[in-house]
């Protein structure tokens, strides 16, 4: 379906956006999974959208549905997700919002597992690619602008600023996922945005009003 591309300041921008948690396999009928709802990457891609961008929403099964008007790409696994997002680019920005799995079981099994077959498994784990990193490192068609989430539970800002170095990207979007803040799963959010320019700490305000702010940061970098 040809996207509904209404006139804004993202017009003739093509911004890529990641969402939700993956699904990493264990056997046909069990994965390892995390609490993303898919909730604050879903409200960006919607409020890039609505400022003109044409959106690819590369999103994991989340909780909500995906915005209209957008391009969805829908995977389960991290791999799939990189190879989602090697086949967006190149595009003027990305977002990445998504919860991904950092690691994946390293054998899954064909055929479901069963309890009285070889007892209590023991299950062996592999490091997923990191799909940000990848993309912010890129020596050719890199995105004029990369845009990284941090889920931190301590030292937040510290640990936000040292992984937005160590990837590469421009901006990082730090949040506080402790148990209790009620921000992993809930409509709200209360972020502290890193750029080369220092760390600007956000008040909380609900997940639609974060993606509406930030969009209109990304239209402002790409003008
Ligand atoms: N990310 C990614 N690919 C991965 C892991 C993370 O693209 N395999 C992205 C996330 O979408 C997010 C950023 O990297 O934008 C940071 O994710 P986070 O889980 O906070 O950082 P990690 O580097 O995985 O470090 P850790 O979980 O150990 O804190
Ligand atoms: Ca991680």
């Amino acid at each position: 379906i040809e996207a509904a591309l209404v006139d804004g300041p993202l017009k003739g921008k093509r911004v890529l956006v990641t969402s939700g948690p993956t699904h990493e396999p264990i056997d046909p009928v069990r994965y390892i999974a995390n609490r993303s709802s898919g909730a604050q990457g879903t409200a960006i891609a919607r409020a890039l959208s609505a400022l003109g961008a044409e959106v690819v929403f590369v999103t994991g099964p989340a909780d909500v549905p995906p915005p209209n008007g957008v391009q969805v790409v829908r995977i389960e696994t991290a791999q799939q997700m990189l190879d989602a997002v090697q086949s967006a680019v190149p595009v003027d920005a990305a977002v990445f919002a998504a919860a991904v799995a950092d690691w994946r079981v390293a054998k899954e099994s064909a055929s479901k597992m069963k309890k009285d077959k070889g007892g209590i498994p023991k299950l062996d784990f592999a490091e997923n690619p990191d799909i940000l990193a990848t993309i912010s490192q890129l020596q050719e068609g890199r995105p004029a602008l990369v845009v990284g989430f941090a889920a931190e539970t301590d030292d937040v800002v510290e640990n936000a600023a040292a992984k937005r170095q160590r990837k590469g990207c421009d901006w990082i979007v730090a949040n506080d996922v402790s148990a209790g803040t009620g921000i992993m799963g809930g409509a709200e959010n209360d972020i502290t945005l890193i750029t080369n320019e220092g760390a600007e700490d956000w008040p909380r305000m609900a997940k639609d009003q974060v993606a509406a702010r930030l969009a209109d940061r990304i239209a402002k970098a790409l003008a």
